[in-house]
C-alpha cells in the first residue's frame, strides 16, 4: 500500500497483546521524549503466543482497522515478536501507515556471541515461527540457538506490572530446558524475543550465569522509529498518551498506576469482535 504522508505531531500506535509492548514504550519515550503514543493492547485475545496463525492474522488486522479509526496514527509498532514475525508482510500491505515489526534479536546475538551457543526465550508460537527459523539461517548458521518457548512467563511478565511477586522458583522451572541442554555452559548471549520479557530482565539475569548477556529488540525498534520521524517535529509539550484496551476488566484498572509512569494518564476500551 502507499505510504500516507506523515503528520506534523505525528502519533505512534505501539500495540501488543498484553503489556509487552512497554518495553518498547520506555525505549521509544528514551529517543522521542515529545511523540504522543497510542498504546494498545488486545487483552481481548492475550495471549497471542498460543493462538492459530490464521486467526491471528485476522484478529490484528481488525484490531487495527478498529483502533486507527477511533485514533488516527501516522506510523504503527507491532511490538509483539508472536504477531510480527507472523503479520508484517499483510498489515504491511493493507495499512497506508509505516509498519515497524520487533522480531528476534538473533541477528546482534550472533554477532555478540563469543561461542556461538545462543539461547532464545520467545513464546513457543514465535520459537516455531518459520520466520525465527529463517532468521537463525540467515544470521546465525554457525551458531548452536537453544531455543525455549514459554507462554506462563509471559504471565508472570503481567503479573508482576500489576505489582504482584515473581519468585526464582518459578523462572527457574521455566528455564530448565536450557539448563538441561548439554552445552548450556557455553552460552553466552540470552535473546529476550518476547517484548513482555525485557520487564522481568533484572529476576532472569539472575538466573543465568553473569557472563550471559540478554538482549532484546527495543533499542533498536526505537532507532528505527525515530529514523522514520527524523524529519518531523513534535511539539515541546508533554504530549497526550492514550492507552486503549479491547475489554474492561479489573486487571486494565489495577494497569493504572504504571501505565501513569509512562506518562499514560487518558484510557479507551474499544471492543474488537
Ligand atoms: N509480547 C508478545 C511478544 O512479544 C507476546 C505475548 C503473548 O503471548 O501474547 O511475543
Amino acid at each position: 500500500m502507499p505510504s500516507a504522508p506523515i503528520s506534523s505531531n505525528p502519533r505512534i500506535l505501539v500495540f501488543d497483546s498484553g503489556v509487552g509492548g512497554l518495553s518498547i514504550v520506555h525505549e521509544i519515550q528514551k529517543k522521542l521524549p515529545f511523540a504522543p503514543l497510542i498504546y494498545a493492547s488486545d487483552n481481548a485475545f492475550f495471549p497471542y503466543g498460543t493462538k492459530g496463525e490464521a486467526e491471528l492474522i485476522a484478529r490484528v488486522d481488525a484490531v487495527f482497522r478498529k483502533i486507527t479509526a477511533a485514533h488516527p496514527v501516522d506510523i504503527i509498532v507491532i511490538a509483539c515478536n508472536t504477531a510480527s514475525t507472523l503479520t508484517l508482510p499483510h498489515i504491511r500491505s493493507h495499512f497506508p501507515q509505516p509498519v515497524v515489526g520487533v522480531v528476534p534479536a538473533i541477528k546482534p546475538a550472533a554477532a555478540q556471541s563469543q561461542s556461538q551457543v545462543i539461547g532464545l526465550l520467545a513464546t513457543p508460537a514465535t520459537v516455531a515461527r518459520p520466520y525465527t527459523h529463517n532468521l537463525i539461517r540467515e544470521y546465525a548458521p554457525k551458531a548452536e540457538v537453544i531455543s525455549v518457548g514459554s507462554s506462563e512467563l509471559v504471565q508472570l511478565a503481567e503479573h508482576k506490572l500489576r505489582g504482584g511477586q515473581v519468585t526464582p522458583v518459578q523462572l527457574k522451572k521455566i528455564l530448565q530446558p536450557f539448563f538441561n541442554h548439554p552445552r548450556s555452559d557455553e552460552m553466552d548471549v540470552l535473546v529476550l524475543a518476547c517484548t513482555h520479557f525485557p520487564l522481568l530482565r533484572d529476576e532472569l539475569a539472575a538466573q543465568f550465569s553473569p557472563k550471559v548477556q540478554l538482549i532484546d529488540s527495543g533499542e533498536a525498534i526505537a532507532r528505527r522509529v525515530a529514523s522514520l520521524l527524523a524529519e518531523h517535529t513534535f511539539d515541546e509539550q508533554p504530549p497526550e498518551h492514550w492507552a486503549i484496551f479491547t475489554k474492561a476488566s479489573d486487571a486494565v484498572t489495577a494497569l493504572a498506576p504504571q501505565l501513569a509512569q509512562f506518562g499514560i494518564h487518558n484510557t479507551d476500551i474499544i471492543p474488537v469482535e
